[in-house]
């Protein structure tokens, strides 16, 4: 510590600080342009400067480090002067013509010009330099009339998002920031983030959605709908016409502060958009009283009130429930909505209709990741938070994910880890993925080769003695076992089957047995096999062996694909637990739900989305009510799906779009936005956050959570289920969603100190959180693992289920692309996201692509057993030759025709990652 004295004040403060935070801490303002607290400091614009006893000039206070004894003054006459002069200089080269938003901030410039007794717009140039709106990207407003060179947004690209788009260009009065080699933003491979916006000072980069939208009259903080990293932003509000007006960085957001990525930022205007379900429909049909068509259509729409809807779908859902049993129903709830609803949902299946038959999309993404951790550590849940892994790991491994598209935010937090702190970045992916250009080491593996690859590089682990033998002595079990196995994978012969080079798994193993601690991430490229659990098995089995489990920087660290996919899970959104990961079948749980909940519950296992469906097709499942989920797209072999949707009895889809499924639907119902409701999100890393109603449910929408409700109240009394209603818990009568958490709260122990209320003041939490006074838990299996002692399971490798012949010679690999989501449901619904990437495009090699003959085509027809798409080519190195990779976003041509159902046999998880095509030039 040393002692300043700051305008008379004197400060203890840590060496190494600058003047400008000691002062900042004394709780004094210095004017500032350039300096952000967030970049790394820049000292250009000398708005800060200062005056220090003993120095003979003004000194910039931001890049001014504190000294014992200094005395500093930060207002006289001399310093006011020459910050006007600062003021008056960078204003004679700045010109606001009136067009931009500004990012819905004030302008730092403007604000200071007038403290200083400037009129901005008397001092400004009077005529622009440069043309406004000078660079064609959809979401990023360009107006170098309004730059001041502070440097913020090359700092924020570099700094924040990795990229590096923005540098200067020029000398003198010509200077002026350029992307990449002065060329438009996207040719300098600007992924949109708008760290850029987010950072400028004027408003010469702003949000070009935003430009001409008007003054906001509201902010709401709120979570983002996207994936599963959790950032919160701030909705801006225009009240009057119920509209979102734009999305601005929120500084205090737990967990990304002031970045977002593109989706997050400017893929909201698909809550406005035309599409939009506004009222209930049912199909003609059923109001007429006939009989549903014989041939599986399912006849016109009609639009109907409220009433006429809930009441055909209460009527149906117990017409299946008494006439074939509880077990004929088939519940699908959604990773999109929020914990409150999904308890609803699981509560409404198991409750109110009988059956544990309830699943969502983690089914098709982290249930290997679920089932894997629970056999090895009792709990299957991203042990470590983000920015613990990025501020701490020595070594990050990344298998799997492809993170810089996929968990955009903390793909730019792990770029940083390797920039700013040297963090060592091994990556392990089939495909050249962004991620592998910050990559000290790419092992690039075949497809369905992950087990050899981990077993590899851990036969060579201990071969070399790099193994923590104390932690697996004291927290470990069923080692001995686990070695023997691995005797078998050699490198060499590791090699044959992986395609990675015998050197490569030397120097990855090396990377790993010598530095400390490690964390791994994956994703969708391990779960989605049919060896997706024994994936799982095997990461657990790797960082039990380097001892990197419960200590800071290491862990096991699945990133959930959708917003709220971990909650999914946490609420009892599957067929076999209870909220919190209650088993269905242990006698314990059920009996406190049944007293709960007031009704005798079924004790066996319901059926996964993958069985379900099937099941329809069979004529076992009759009736099934899916919130906010599009199988149609998002589960594989989509005909097969089709046709099984096509032979259900009667279909309930609760959505805010008409989407591929709901052709297959007898009545449609209109949820909202997570813009148009409340309640909670928990993220990847389990922290659980607030969803905030920003605007009105458009049209007669109604929050899903609602809807749910009424439509409980009426099911509930009907038909020959009795439900007892002086159950503690047994009533459907929730006025907010604060009174769900509450109910969940007091059934779920990881939940147990969760409330609104804590979370409205701002506290931050990851369960599990115990009781109220909690503090949450941000490492998991610190000291002991949930199950006690981490279990070592002997994993095998085992070929994927199908493999290329002479007929389908290719493999096709399948996953999401950074501009869009899922389905495409909401991404397909905004202009700018559909701007950049309007299209399906299938990856392949040009060695693959002169093979075939495309010579300068682009389309390519491509073909699996299942069914066949066509589509343009990316002719592309980021495969190899011999794999192609596409995207299930375009109902045109989504990749989801050609996968095959070939389901892990514990988790039920289809093989999305792997099928056999042939892909052929394709002329109109
Ligand atoms: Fe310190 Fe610009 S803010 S030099």
């Amino acid at each position: 510590m040393v002692t300043v004295t700051i305008d008379g004040k004197k400060i203890e403060v840590p060496e190494g600080m600058t003047v400008l935070e000691a002062a900042a801490q004394a709780g004094i303002t210095i004017p500032t342009l350039c300096y952000h607290k967030d970049l790394s400091p820049h000292g250009g614009c000398r708005l800060c400067v200062v005056e220090v006893k003993g120095a003979r000039t003004p000194l910039a206070s931001c890049t001014l480090p504190v000294s014992e004894g200094m005395e500093v003054t930060t207002e006289s006459p001399t310093l006011r002067e020459s910050r006007r002069t600062i003021l008056q200089l960078l204003l004679s080269t700045y010109h606001d013509a009136g067009y931009a938003a500004n990012d819905g901030r004030p302008n730092e410039l403007e604000q200071w010009a007038r403290v200083y007794g400037l009129d901005p717009y008397e001092a400004m140039a009077k005529a622009p330099r440069y043309s406004i709106n000078s660079d064609p990207n959809p979401f990023v407003w360009v107006d170098l009339n309004k730059c001041i060179l502070c440097g913020r947004c090359i700092r924020a690209c570099a700094e924040v998002q990795g990229r590096f788009v923005w540098g200067l260009a020029e000398r003198g009065y010509d200077t002026r920031i350029v992307a990449g080699m002065d060329e438009t933003m996207l040719e300098a491979r600007c992924e949109s983030c708008g760290a850029c916006v987010a950072y400028c000072p004027t408003g010469a980069l702003d949000n070009k959605p935003s430009v001409g939208a008007g003054a906001p009259d509201k902010v709401v903080t709120t979570t983002c709908s996207y994936c599963g990293v959790g950032c919160q932003f701030d909705f801006q509000v225009n009240t009057k016409t119920n509209r979102i007006l734009r999305v601005t960085s929120n500084p205090q957001a737990p967990v990304n502060g002031m970045h977002l990525c593109v989706k997050g930022r400017y893929g909201y205007d698909y809550i406005h958009h035309p599409d939009r379900l506004l009222k209930p429909r049912v199909r003609e049909y059923l109001l007429k009283g006939e009989k549903r068509p014989a041939n599986g259509e399912r006849g016109p729409w009609v639009e109907v009130d409220w009433d006429t809807a809930l009441e055909i779908v209460a009527r149906k859902l117990v017409e299946a429930r008494d006439t074939y049993g509880p077990d004929s129903v088939g519940i699908l709830t959604s990773a999109k909505c929020t914990n409150e609803e999904n308890y609803l949902m699981n509560k409404l299946a198991r409750q109110v209709i009988g059956t544990n038959n309830i699943d969502h999309c983690a089914r098709l993404c982290h249930s290997s990741t679920v089932a894997g951790l629970a056999l090895a550590y009792g709990s299957g849940a991203m042990s470590n938070s983000m920015k613990d892994v990025a501020e701490k790991a020595a070594v990050i491994f990344i298998i799997g994910s492809n993170t810089t598209e996929q968990h955009p935010v903390f793909g730019a937090m792990i770029r940083q880890a390797v920039l700013k702190r040297g963090a060592k970045l091994i990556v392990a992916d089939p495909r050249k993925i962004d991620i592998t250009e910050f990559a000290t080491l790419h092992l690039q593996q075949r497809p369905g080769t992950d087990i050899a690859l981990l077993n590899g590089l851990m036969h060579i682990i201990v071969q070399n003695g790099w193994q923590d033998e104390a932690f697996i002595a004291e927290r470990t079990e069923n080692y001995e076992a686990f070695l023997e196995n691995l005797q078998d994978y050699t490198p060499e012969k590791v090699s044959a089957i992986t395609g990675v080079p015998v050197e490569r798994l030397y120097q990855a193993a090396e990377i790993m047995g010598k530095n400390r601690p490690m964390a791994v991430i994956w994703a969708m490229g391990i779960t989605q096999h049919i060896v997706g659990v024994q994936n799982v098995l095997t990461l657990a089995n790797l960082q039990m062996l380097l001892g990197n489990m419960g200590v800071p920087g290491g862990g096991v660290n699945p990133l959930r694909g959708q917003n709220n996919v971990q909650g999914a899970c946490d609420m009892g959104g599957l067929p076999d637990v209870y909220p919190g990961y209650q088993r269905v079948t242990t006698e314990e749980a059920r009996l406190k739900f049944e007293q709960a909940w007031g009704v005798a519950l079924p004790d066996k296992v319901g059926l996964t989305v993958t069985e379900m469906i099937p099941a329809a097709g069979e004529g076992k499942i009759k009736a099934m009510y899916i919130l906010g989920e599009n199988p149609v797209m998002s589960d594989p072999d989509s005909n097969h799906v089709r046709h099984c949707l096509q032979t259900l009895d009667f279909l309930a889809l609760q959505e805010i779009f008409p989407s591929e499924t709901s052709a297959y639907a007898d009545v449609l119902l209109p949820g909202v936005s997570f813009a148009e409701k409340d309640g909670t999100f928990t993220n990847t890393e389990r922290r659980v956050q607030r969803v905030r109603q920003a605007i009105q449910p458009l049209g007669e929408a109604r929050p899903d959570w609602m809807i749910i409700q009424d439509l409980a109240q009426r099911i509930l009394g009907q038909g020959n289920r009795q439900v007892n209603p002086e159950a503690p818990y047994g009533k459907w009568n929730y006025t907010n969603t604060a009174q769900i958490m509450d109910e969940i709260a007091a059934l779920t122990p990881i939940y147990a100190g969760i409330s609104h209320a804590r979370l409205e003041v701002g506290e931050s939490l990851q369960w599990p959180v115990r009781s109220k006074d909690h503090p949450g838990t941000p490492i998991l299996h610190v000291g002991r693992f949930t199950r006690g002692k981490g279990k070592f399971h002997p994993t095998v490798h085992v070929p994927p289920a199908e493999q290329p012949d002479r007929t389908y010679p290719m493999v096709l690999t399948t996953g999401r692309v950074l501009y869009h989501w899922h389905g495409g449901e909401m991404t397909r619904r905004s202009k700018g996201l559909m701007k950049v990437y309007d299209r399906p495009l299938i990856e392949i090699n040009p060695e693959d692509a002169q093979r075939i003959g495309l010579n300068g085509k682009r389309m390519v027809r491509v073909s699996s057993r299942r069914g066949s798409i066509i589509a343009e080519a990316w002719i592309t190195e980021r495969v190899p030759p011999g794999l192609i990779y596409g995207n299930f976003h375009f109902p045109e041509a989504s990749v989801n025709e050609l996968t095959l159902a070939a389901l892990d046999p514990i988790s039920k998880i289809p093989e999305f990652k792997v099928a056999a095509v042939r892909v052929e030039a394709y002329s109109e």
